[in-house]
This record gives C-alpha cells, sequence and structure tokens, in this order.
C-alpha cells in the first residue's frame, strides 16, 4: 500500500514536472488532432505508407519537427501548410496529444472485408475505374477485372472514348497506361516527382498529370504516349479540372496557396486564385456553368468559390481528413468524401444545405455515375467500394475490392 502511495506520488511529481516543462495540454491537443487524422490516422498511426506515425513519439522531437516545418527548417509544403496557423502553444498540446499515445499499431488496411455484393449493370451503367493503392491494380467494373499496374495506383482517369484509362504510380514517378478493353498496359510515362492527380483534357488529346513533388504540371501526349510539355504551377499540386471547352485548366496547389489557372494553347499560369478560410486545397471541381468551383481541402472543408471574382461564399465542414470531391452530372449535387472518417456529405447545390451518409471507412474516391443516380466511393480502411442511391441517399450495395482503393474513374463524369 505504501509502497503504492510512493509510486503514485513520484508520477505525479514526474508528470507534473513534465507539464510545468512543457506546460501542454494533452486535451487541447486532441481537440486540435482531429486536423491530422486525415494522413496521421485517429490513433497517431499514419493511415498509407507516405504519413509518418505519431503515436508515442516523444514529445520533444515532436515539438521539434512541428516548429522545423513552420520555420522550414525541414521542409514539406503539405506539412508547412498545416503548422502554418498554429503557434507554439497549439504546437506543445498536440505534441503532448500524440505522445500520450500508444504506439500500438492496427492493421487497418488489411481487414478482411465483409461485403459480398456483387456489381451489376444497372449501378454502372458506364465504365467505371477503381484504382487499387496497395494491391498495385485498376479494378474495372462492372466486369471487375483487376488489371495489374504499378506501385501504389494512387489517382486514375479515363479518356473520353473510353479506350484509355491512366493511373498514377507517386513512388516511381510514373503513370501507367492501360488500354481499357483488356488492361494490358499500352506505356509507362516518366513524369515529374510524386505525380498525383491525372485529368484528361475534353478532346481526349492530352493527359494532364499533378506532381506534388516537383510543383509542375506534366502534360502527356495520349497519340504518343510520351511528355510534351512541364508546366511550372507552385508549391504542391495535387489535381486538375478542364472547362467543358477544354482552354483552362484549374489545379489544386495543396502548398496552401490557392488554383492555379493553367492557359492550355500557351501551355503557361495565368493566376493564382487564393482560397482563404480552407487548409491546403486538395482536390476540386465546378458547377456545370463552370461559375464556381467546390474545393475539397485536406482536413475538412469544402470552399464554395465564385470564379470570376475570386470570393469565397461559403466553406462548408465535412468529414476529417482529405478526399475526393465530385459535382454530379446533372448539377444536383455535390459529393465529398473524408478518409479520416466514415460519412460522406452531399452537398445541395441550390442551398448549398448537407446531409451526412455512413459508408464505412476511409472515404476517399467519389464519384456519381453519368446519369447522377449513384454515388460511388472508394472505402480504403474496408477495401470496399460502396454504392449509394442518390435518390434515396442511402447505400445500396458494398462491393469488396482489392486493397486501399483509392480514386475512381468515371466515364462521362470528367
Ligand atoms: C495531408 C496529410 C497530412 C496532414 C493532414 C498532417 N500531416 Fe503531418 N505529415 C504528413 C507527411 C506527408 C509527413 C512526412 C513529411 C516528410 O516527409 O518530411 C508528415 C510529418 C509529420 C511530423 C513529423 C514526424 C516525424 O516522425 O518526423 C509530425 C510531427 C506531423 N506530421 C504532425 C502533424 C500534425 C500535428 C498534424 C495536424 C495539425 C499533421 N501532421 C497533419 C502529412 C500530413
Amino acid at each position: 500500500m505504501k509502497a503504492n502511495i510512493l509510486r503514485y506520488s513520484l508520477a505525479v511529481s514526474m508528470a507534473m514536472l513534465a507539464s510545468t516543462t512543457y506546460a501542454a495540454d494533452v486535451a487541447q491537443g486532441k481537440a486540435r488532432a482531429a486536423a491530422c487524422a486525415g494522413c496521421h490516422g485517429s490513433n497517431g498511426i499514419g493511415l498509407s505508407e507516405e504519413f509518418p506515425n505519431l503515436a508515442g513519439q516523444k514529445q520533444a522531437y515532436l515539438l521539434k519537427q512541428l516548429k522545423a516545418f513552420k520555420s522550414g527548417a525541414r521542409s514539406n509544403p503539405t506539412m508547412k501548410a498545416m503548422v502554418a496557423g498554429l503557434d507554439e502553444a497549439g504546437m506543445n498540446d498536440l505534441a503532448a496529444y500524440y505522445s500520450s499515445l500508444s504506439q500500438k499499431t492496427v492493421a487497418v488496411a488489411t481487414k478482411k472485408t465483409l461485403a459480398t455484393d456483387k456489381a451489376s449493370q444497372k449501378e454502372f451503367p458506364e465504365s467505371v475505374f477503381v484504382s487499387m493503392k496497395k494491391s498495385a491494380t485498376v479494378e474495372a467494373f462492372p466486369e471487375q477485372i483487376a488489371w495489374k499496374g504499378g506501385p501504389d495506383m494512387l489517382y486514375d482517369a479515363v479518356t473520353p472514348d473510353g479506350k484509355m484509362v491512366l493511373s498514377t504510380s507517386p513512388s516511381s514517378n510514373t503513370v501507367y497506361i492501360f488500354d481499357a478493353n483488356n488492361g494490358k498496359q499500352l506505356a509507362i510515362v516518366k513524369v515529374g516527382k510524386a505525380p498525383k492527380g491525372v485529368k484528361v483534357t475534353p478532346d481526349g488529346k492530352f493527359a494532364y498529370i499533378s506532381n506534388q513533388g516537383s510543383a509542375d504540371v506534366s502534360v502527356v501526349d495520349l497519340k504518343t504516349l510520351a511528355v510534351v510539355d512541364t508546366i511550372k504551377v507552385g508549391e504542391g499540386p495535387h489535381n486538375a479540372r478542364f472547362t467543358k471547352n477544354g482552354k483552362l485548366a484549374y489545379v489544386t496547389l495543396q502548398g496552401g496557396a490557392g488554383i492555379a489557372v493553367l492557359d492550355t494553347r500557351t501551355r503557361k499560369m495565368i493566376k493564382v486564385i487564393a482560397v482563404p478560410g480552407i487548409t491546403g486545397p486538395h482536390n476540386l471541381d465546378l458547377s456545370a456553368d463552370e461559375k464556381t468551383a467546390f474545393v475539397r481541402d485536406f482536413v475538412h472543408h469544402v470552399a464554395v468559390l465564385d470564379l470570376q471574382s475570386g470570393k469565397v461564399k461559403k466553406v462548408i465542414t465535412v468529414g476529417n481528413g482529405h478526399g475526393g470531391i465530385d459535382v454530379s452530372p446533372d448539377d444536383r449535387y455535390v459529393a465529398a468524401a473524408a478518409i479520416g472518417d466514415d460519412f460522406i456529405s452531399v452537398i445541395n447545390t441550390k442551398d448549398l444545405s448537407v446531409k451526412n451518409i455512413k459508408v464505412g471507412n476511409g472515404p476517399h474516391g467519389i464519384r456519381a455515375s453519368k446519369d447522377s443516380r449513384w454515388i460511388y466511393v472508394s472505402l480504403t480502411q474496408d477495401n470496399e467500394v460502396a454504392v449509394v442511391n442518390a435518390s434515396t441517399m442511402t447505400v445500396e450495395k458494398k462491393i469488396a475490392v482489392g486493397m486501399f482503393p483509392f480514386w475512381i474513374a468515371v466515364r462521362g463524369n470528367p
């Protein structure tokens, strides 16, 4: 008993010592950590290879890293944007919180799937292609055939004629180009550093690949399957969206600056539109009249950006972490995913009201079918694709797929 009291008081005084040294507040840190869960996991265990574990790490080390990201002594555009709004006390609290967590890892991404549903023509009226980061494959729906790709197939896109599918491999700095009829690899094209999003011009002639690591966009000619140009854009380009006439490309700059506007004729950046109120523009889509951009950041926001005035009309809170965003082809709704959560948010384009729908764990890729009736969602943690009925706003099906389904390309919904 005595020994216990002694041990207890020792622990208390040590804890007091620690807290006077750092004056940190673990509870505050926990609250702040909601913004970090999308990458570092809700338990401090990184959601994928590129995101380090923070749980159980030494507090002083964590604090030092956060300060280094802020000062630029340690260079990483993503983390720089994440700490931009934090003062020393905030960083202290976060360091204390993560340090207090257990290091025990949970093998979430390899969890056995429970889904038993099969894809059918009904929910897949057009071809749909899902990239599987950890299986290094792309799966074609509704047939559900897996094509062998390269290391961590991340983003993907399908050409407007439906003949080719492209998928980026950030760890090998390449984009894989597949024949959509049989999944044959037509080419593996070297692009810039850490390529993320890939998008095809509306005329089907070129693909634009956003190279997050080299701050540029590679332009690939889809006839010769070779890079024909590289456009400098600014820190952390992540994904693009073309206007329907193909004249402009809007590129999210996750480094924080905003949206880069590219002229596709001169292949030059015209300007950058700032997006205040959000942290790190991640993915985006346009309204049917192309006057409004819906910008998903990598924390938990969607900014409604008026492209003419450059004003943010509204910032909508969605689930934690980064994720995809898609304006339905009929312009009725905007669907946003959240990799650190278990729901998607569906925004009504008329009044910007939001409905959250529970879909399963780690939703990232999200795309409506061409007829806007279905919303496809890739569940990175459950290894499933959920199909949501957009009229009833309920999950219609869950289909088991490969590991870490990341992005979804739908023919007819660029
Ligand atoms: C969009 C993804 C993303 C989010 C959100 C994010 N991080 Fe990071 N974080 C990273 C990446 C990527 C690295 C690795 C950086 C590098 O390679 O230098 C990193 C590294 C770190 C490190 C250094 C770890 C080490 O072992 O050296 C710390 C500490 C950290 N992040 C804390 C945070 C905190 C705190 C938040 C929330 C306020 C946060 N991160 C949000 C992606 C993210």
